[in-house]
């Protein structure tokens, strides 16, 4: 096995790390290992395996070869010692707060986080006596009040889904680590370890739906939790083994792994897409506002272009006319498909109030800054033109119902 290749590129280690085809008779591609058990040569070298005093892989729920590859690209890629791989985003999410909480202990999270991590906050660990605490969390005042000798873990989303409210990881790292025993977690699905790396900038951990971006294609849903040696073992002892049991399944991590290859090719196409989307609906007057950390517009710009490469696949914008005229244009569309998930190669629009977002109450929603007109976008990797065609077809529908005050100009960023 060739393991220490971290001096090399991204995409290098994306498709090279801690795989030699001469250690599997030549096979340029790594097997996928199915096996749910694995033989002891002894007795007592099974007893060593339970014990924890043999390495090897034993029983699949725990640990497995294909998930184990799989498991070292994300952890360099992540410049993390480790990662854990679940079954979907949700068991990486749920698997760390289980095995990092306890009765007693306080959260502190961001404003806004997707929908059912939400409601495994609000409706799961916040039922069994852990305190949630939501923060605003780009002010950093509010955090330091927000601080309590109870506080465990701070976790965010950023840029968060949907809002795109970003958070900066730095600051937030250095505030938390002031006091001991804290953990910062960053669900770092929105951005990909090739756009932001958050634990070289503080963060303790990062999550990932990895049912997105990381793997590409929208047809696996998994997870994966990246920190440290002793974290992730805690992690898959307790959070993986005992607590969920969500385990990835090792054909998924072969469809991981062959999505990792083609992440920083993918993530520059879907940037490079959101990038002339965002900037067309920015100048088109059927559009009452745009959110997407790629335009001098957006809020936390600075933070933005600071903190990711580059400024990710996602936008969220706002029609004149609100959630009535959002769903003309969502139902106008046509190359882009009305579906949730995001970071797949198909453009896909969806309304968070009433679809992802929708564990929120409406009251939640607006004290949260999730807006009922809101569409989100999740911008593909077809053709810009083709999708451009398709968003200003969908647009002009809204301008011809909706009254509009500035003239109709649909030409202006057909380029
Ligand atoms: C930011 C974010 N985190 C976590 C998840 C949960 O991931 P999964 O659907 O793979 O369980 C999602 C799903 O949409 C998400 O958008």
């Amino acid at each position: 096995m060739k393991n220490k290749q971290d001096t090399l590129g991204f995409s290098t280690r994306a498709i090279h790390h801690g795989y030699d085809p001469q250690d599997h008779h030549g096979a340029l591609i790594p097997p996928i290992y199915l096996s749910a058990t694995f033989a002891f040569p002894t007795a007592e070298y099974g007893a060593g395996c339970f014990a924890g005093e043999q390495t090897g892989h034993f029983y699949t729920r725990i640990s497995n070869p294909t998930l184990a590859l799989l498991e070292s690209r994300m952890a360099t890629l992540e410049n993390g010692e480790a990662a854990v791989a679940f079954s979907s985003g949700m068991g990486a999410i749920a698997a760390t707060f289980w095995t990092l909480l306890r009765p007693g202990d306080e959260i502190i999270v961001s404003q806004t986080l997707y929908g059912c991590t939400f409601a495994l906050l609000h409706h799961g660990i916040g039922e069994f006596g852990i305190k949630v605490r939501h923060v605003d969390l780009s002010n950093l005042a509010a955090l330091r009040e927000a601080l309590c000798p109870q506080t465990r873990m701070i976790y965010f989303e950023t840029p968060a889904n949907p809002t795109l409210q970003m958070v900066d990881i730095a600051a937030v790292a250095e505030i938390a680590h002031q006091q001991p025993g804290i953990t910062v977690v960053v669900d770092n699905t929105y951005c990909t370890p090739y756009l932001q790396r958050p634990l070289e900038m503080g963060a303790d951990v990062v999550v990932h739906s990895a049912t997105k971006y990381l793997s590409g294609h929208g047809d696996i849903t998994a997870g994966i939790t990246v920190t440290s040696h002793a974290l992730a073992q805690r992690i898959r002892l307790q959070g993986l083994k005992d607590l969920t049991g969500a385990v990835l399944s090792p054909q998924d991590a072969f469809l991981l792994m062959r999505g990792l290859k083609t992440l920083a090719l993918r993530m520059d196409r879907h940037c490079g897409n959101a990038q002339v989307i965002a900037e067309a609906l920015q100048a088109h007057p059927a559009v009452e506002s745009v959110t997407y950390p790629g335009l001098p517009s957006f809020a936390q710009y600075d933070l933005a272009a600071r903190q990711m490469k580059l400024p990710g696949g996602m936008i969220a914008f706002e029609l004149k006319g609100g959630i009535d005229t959002g769903r003309r244009f969502m139902n106008a569309l046509k190359l882009f498909s009305r579906a949730v998930s995001l970071g797949d190669a198909e453009s896909l629009a969806q309304h968070p109030a009433s679809m992802t977002h929708s564990a929120y109450t409406p009251q939640e929603r607006a004290h949260h800054g999730i807006s009922e007109g809101l569409v989100r976008l999740s911008v593909g990797l077809e053709d810009v033109a083709d999708l451009l065609a398709d968003v200003q077809q969908a647009l002009a529908t809204c301008v011809k119902h909706a009254p509009v005050a500035k003239p109709f100009q649909l030409e202006a960023h057909a380029k």
